[in-house]
């Protein structure tokens, strides 16, 4: 998705007139990266989402547009994320953060399932740095509980168990100097989470435009979410909406930006030409070059 985003992003940036070269990971990367004024990240995954490649940027001094390396991080890691939008007072559903080193060396897995008779089920396994929904599970019994476990360990150290929210699923694109929110877009699945498979499969998903009740009760907590996160110049807010309201799943410092994306949809709905919304993130980025 990185390369499609890429390309969505150039094709943009040479319509508003800039000199690109659409450059992917590899050894010469940074090498490239210092002969640019600017670089647009526009990588998703562990590298371009936790901070990895903003790090990199600041020590080599090259401008980057998107969100500095600490809040990239704060939001990669959902365990983390959790920690501080709760702190912050943002609503988001229950969780536990369970290490793989606990359950392995200190005997931790009567706390797995401590924490999960607390939170009940259905409830969702997934990740704390992991992206695309890769090694999430919805656990609707106690007997699927170890599996999905060990399936989400496969994908990193850590992992969260957080409670499951039914309702509307929707997604909140930010951007600006002082971030605003495109309408909210509705992901409508077949499955009750949009998982793996349901992402990588034609027609298992469709975007909508939310409902304007539910576009007002979003919009200002994705950008208050996010600006408390820190994200810079653009990101999106995943959330669901149940009867008690809406709730945070996870933000995102740098969205899908292809042309099936939700922020691109949400440019859509927005009237919001693509190439204006690329526009005011280089912008923003300019202008911290300039500062
Ligand atoms: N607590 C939850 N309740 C209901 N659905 C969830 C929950 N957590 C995740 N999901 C589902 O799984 C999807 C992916 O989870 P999310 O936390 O957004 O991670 P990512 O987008 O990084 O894969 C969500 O879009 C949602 O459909
Ligand atoms: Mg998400």
């Amino acid at each position: 998705m990185s390369l499609r985003s890429g390309y969505h992003v150039a094709l943009a940036a040479r319509d508003l007139g800039h000199d690109v070269t659409e450059v992917d990971v590899d050894a010469n990367l940074t090498r490239t990266l210092t002969s640019a004024d600017l670089v647009f990240i526009a990588l998703h995954g562990r590298d371009g989402e936790d901070g990895t490649l903003q790090l990199a940027c600041e020590a080599l001094d090259v401008a980057y547009t998107g969100s500095t390396p600490l809040a990239c991080r704060m939001c990669f890691d959902k365990g983390l994320a959790k920690g501080l939008m709760l702190k912050a007072g943002f609503p988001t559903p229950p969780a536990y953060v369970i290490p793989a080193e606990a359950v392995r060396h200190m005997g931790a897995g009567a706390a797995l399932r401590n924490a999960a008779k607390r939170l009940g089920f259905p409830m969702v396994v997934k990740p704390t740095t992991q992206g695309s929904a890769l090694g999430l599970a919805l656990v609707e019994d106690p007997e699927e509980l170890t599996a999905a476990a060990l399936a989400a360990f496969d994908h990193g150290d850590r992992l969260l168990l957080e409670r499951f929210v039914p309702g509307t699923e929707v997604s909140i694109a930010v951007y600006g100097s002082k971030l605003t929110a495109l309408p909210a877009v509705e992901i409508k699945t077949k499955s009750q989470v949009f998982d793996f498979e349901t992402r990588v499969s034609p027609g298992a998903y469709e975007f909508d435009r939310a409902s304007s009740d539910i576009d007002a009760a979003v919009g200002q907590l994705a950008v208050d979410v996010a600006t408390q996160m820190g994200v810079r110049d653009f990101g999106r807010v995943d959330m669901r909406v149940s009867d008690d309201g809406p709730t945070v799943l996870d933000v995102k410092t740098c969205p899908g930006l292809t042309e099936t994306s939700i922020v691109t949809y949400a440019t859509a709905n927005a009237s919001l030409r693509f190439d204006d919304f690329v526009a005011t993130v280089l912008d923003n980025a300019l202008a911290r070059i300039r500062q």
